[in-house]
């Protein structure tokens, strides 16, 4: 792989300025977010009141944990337009998030923020070692989901040619990355698993595709993961992290010569993390909810979101700004199984250490009496398919599931192609336990 580390001259000068710098800017910028959010959304005016707390209040990064957090409840009792800071003619886009059940959450972007976003997607580009003129192929997609549109005004803004391929057509993403021949690739792991096949299916060489930089995100994927498909396609793979209710894509992003975890871009959104059970904010290092409070944006400003995303927050390394430890898990997704948390990336883990398995797989759960139990699909790589290959790699995998996570798990090993392929974010856990 070659060495794509970023030259120090093409840093904005806030990625590398120092700490006192930073939270300067961000103690003066969120006191003009409060400011916005209670002069012109109802809802914090009442929030903040409830909680007794004024933005004249905040006088530095400290005080900001005396305002209330803004849950996804908050979003969806607000629907559709209840969180807006400007009126509704002034917003240049909308995005939601699906949501399983209930209405979406629905975020509101003006030119500024549009603007903003594609400033921050820039960034992460260039964090991974894109650089103006490359030629990105968005996979991610396009719609509603923040995504698709997210990382294609972040690569033009960073004046690289952009193929805005979307999700799907599984078969064309191959031949299109064949004949445009992109640098970059922006995709959901998990999708990329399935250009990967289909690659493969083709009969070429993954290691030869043009592809030198994969930047992954909208769902958790592990270091494992990340070896995986360096070595399949003989690329750097980072880690882009955002949520719609902040964002979309950007709001952290890996940098190339590190790969330790994004780097937060703290002028325009400031995290803490928190105890989940106490809402009280947790020093650097430790574990827990992150929270975000944007900075800058116009249109809705958000104030102390629960991303229910769980990490941890660490010094800066390659920029001065603070990283996250790559998400393995949200508090939705943990499975407690007989009073063990299990989370689907411990399972991931695992499953890319046994030889005989290829990196697709879901979890069901299922309840047989009083008693709930967990299965693993999993898919055998097909020069390992046979019946005593598939058993062996089974055990393999139910061992090293008992001995790390510490919960029995029965392993169903399926023949090559038949564990749910995503196009979009992968899902991992059909639970068919009775309501
Ligand atoms: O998934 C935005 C996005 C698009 C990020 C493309 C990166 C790339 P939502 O649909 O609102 O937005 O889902 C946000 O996805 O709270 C996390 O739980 C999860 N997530 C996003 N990025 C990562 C990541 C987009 N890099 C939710 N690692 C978040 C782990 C991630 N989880």
């Amino acid at each position: 792989m070659r060495d794509l580390t970023p030259n120090k001259s093409d840093l904005e000068s806030i990625e590398i300025a120092s700490r006192d710098e930073i939270s300067a800017l961000q103690v003066e910028r969120l006191k003009s977010t409060l400011t916005r959010a209670y002069e012109n959304v109802a809802h914090y005016r009442s929030a903040f009141s409830a909680a007794g707390v004024h933005p004249q209040d905040l006088q530095s990064l400290e005080d900001l944990a005396k305002f209330p957090f803004t849950t996804k409840q908050d979003l969806r009792a607000n629907y559709p337009f209840g969180m807006f800071a400007t009126p509704r003619e002034e917003v240049a886009r909308i995005h939601a998030s699906s949501g399983t059940t209930g209405k979406p959450t629905v975020v509101g972007y003006t030119a500024n923020d549009v603007d903003m976003w594609a400033s921050v997607v820039a960034r992460s580009l260039r964090a991974s070692g894109t650089r103006p003129g490359d030629l990105v192929h968005v996979a991610y997609g396009y719609g509603l989901f923040t995504g698709g549109l997210g990382a294609h005004y972040g690569a033009e803004k960073l004046g690289c040619t952009v193929v805005p391929v979307s999700g799907g057509m599984t078969a064309r993403q191959v031949t299109l990355i064949e004949d445009f021949k992109p640098s970059t690739i922006m995709v959901t792991p998990s999708y990329l698993l399935s250009i990967l096949d289909e690659y493969r299916a083709q009969g070429l060489d993954p290691r030869k595709s043009p592809l030198a930089v994969g930047v992954f995100g909208a769902e958790p994927w592990t270091n494992a993961m990340r070896e995986e498909v360096e070595q399949a396609f003989d690329m750097h793979a980072v880690d882009i992290y955002g949520l719609s209710e902040i964002i979309g894509p950007g709001v952290a992003s890996e940098c190339v010569e590190t790969k330790d975890g994004p780097t937060i871009w703290e002028d325009h959104f400031y995290p803490e993390v928190i105890d989940p059970e106490t809402g009280a904010v947790l020093p650097d290092g430790e574990f827990g909810e992150l929270v975000f409070t944007s900075l800058t944006k116009e249109a809705c400003p958000i104030i102390r979101y629960r991303t229910r995303d769980l990490t941890r927050l660490l010094p800066g390394t390659a920029r001065s700004m603070r990283r996250m430890e790559k998400v393995t898990g949200r508090s939705d997704d943990m499975i407690i199984l007989r009073g063990v948390n299990v989370f689907p990336t411990q399972i991931e883990e695992q499953l890319m250490k046994v030889a005989g398995l290829a990196p697709h797989f879901q979890i069901e759960l299922t309840r047989e009496g009083r008693m709930d139990s967990m299965s693993v699909h999993v898919e055998a790589l097909a020069d390992a398919a046979s019946p005593e290959h598939r058993k062996a790699s089974g055990s393999d995998l139910a061992a090293r599931i008992k001995d790390v996570i510490g919960v029995s798990t029965k392993i169903n090993v399926l023949s090559p192609g038949e564990v749910a392929r995503s196009q979009g974010k992968a899902v991992r856990v059909v639970d068919n336990r009775p309501k």
